[in-house]
């Protein structure tokens, strides 16, 4: 099979992570790295056995590089993602997209324009408990959803107390960096958010940005929700509750036990382990090599990334201005 040759921007944490996950795609030769960190990009190239580049600008200047994957702080984004389709690549970006909505639209724009796919790493939406909660709603047995709930929270005050998630200009605070993820699985499951009201509070063993949130959803369909986050809390837990017109669902998030309950005793559960779906990072990444190659559909893309990140952006306004109402662009 030919392989789409794919350059990564950005070997840190996950850029790395990528790539161990790329290395089963059949579709996807890992090509080169670029880091501003040189040795990071030099380990990777010689850990997965690719090229090695001084800066991304010469990376983006290889023209057997057709796609790139972008995995770096989310304030480089913008730049790097409207280089790579100038540059004439398809183009990964991890989440969040960008750190406003109009960034989102500049990239969206010019993607559209230079006719290149565009996907954004939402990828919560293929762990297995979230996948399988969709499946579920969509099968109609629990009927329409009228309201979620989730809590994610857990303690990470040395990751988010340095570099660049330590400044929400540079990584978008709890809210975009984290929870963004959180955002698009909501609207995946309940449509469009109308507006929300968000109260939260700095802490100061961390950056700039609140250490826990709380907000309320309206959203178009009809639906309520409610979602809650923390990087301060020492018990941790991940949990999601949907209630519906004939039953109800709960999941643990990453890990642990799906289970789901109609009004007339009919249920089902199962533990995340034994869904049975693809690693959810090799998955994105084949099915973007497999949108390049042969025009298949993508499970999300960079719209998406754009709703997530205004859903997210309004979030912000609204903590920003004490629980405010605020619409979402
Ligand atoms: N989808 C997921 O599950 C997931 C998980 C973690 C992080 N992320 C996202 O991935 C991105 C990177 O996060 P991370 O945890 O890998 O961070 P990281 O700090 O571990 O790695 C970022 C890398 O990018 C490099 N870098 C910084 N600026 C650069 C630039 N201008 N050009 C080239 N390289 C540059 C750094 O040297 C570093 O090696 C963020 O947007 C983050 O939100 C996604």
């Amino acid at each position: 099979m030919n392989k789409l040759k794919v350059g990564w921007i950005g070997a840190g944490g996950i850029g790395r992570h990528l790539a161990a996950s790329a290395k089963p795609v059949e579709e996807i030769e890992i090509a080169g790295f670029a880091d501003v960190e040189r040795a990071a990009a030099e380990k990777a190239a010689n850990d997965f056995g690719a090229a090695l580049y001084d800066d991304w600008q010469s990376l983006l200047k290889e023209e057997s590089i057709q796609a790139v994957v972008i995995a770096t702080p989310p304030f480089a984004h913008l730049d790097q993602v409207m280089s790579a389709l100038m540059a004439k690549k398809h183009v990964f970006c991890e989440k969040p997209l960008a750190l406003s909505v109009a960034d989102c639209e500049t990239m969206i724009q010019a993607a559209d324009q230079a006719n290149k796919t565009f996907m954004v790493g939402q990828v919560l939406r293929l762990f297995p408990l979230f996948y399988k909660s969709k499946e579920i709603l969509d099968s109609g047995i629990l009927g329409k959803p009228q309201s979620l709930f989730i809590r994610r929270a857990g303690l990470a005050i040395e990751l988010f107390s340095q570099g660049w998630r330590a400044k929400r200009e540079l990584g978008g605070g709890l809210i975009l960096e984290t929870n963004v993820h959180e955002l698009d699985y909501a609207r995946w499951i309940a449509g469009e958010v109308q507006q929300v009201c968000v109260l939260g509070r700095h802490d100061s063993r961390l950056g700039d940005y609140e250490g826990f949130w709380q907000g309320l959803f309206w959203f178009d369909t009809g639906v309520t929700g409610a979602i809650e986050s923390s990087l301060i809390d020492p018990l941790g837990e991940y949990s999601v509750r949907i209630q519906c017109e004939k039953g109800s669902l709960t999941h643990g998030g990453f890990g642990g036990s799906l289970r789901w309950k109609t009004y007339d005793g009919q249920e089902g559960a199962v533990e995340a382990k034994d869904v049975g779906t693809p690693d959810p990072y090799t998955w994105e990444l084949r099915a973007f090599a497999r949108h390049v190659m042969f025009g298949e559909p993508m499970p999300f893309d960079a719209r998406d990334g754009r709703q997530a990140v205004a859903l997210g952006c309004a979030c912000i306004e609204s903590l920003d201005q004490g629980g405010a109402m605020v619409k979402v662009n």
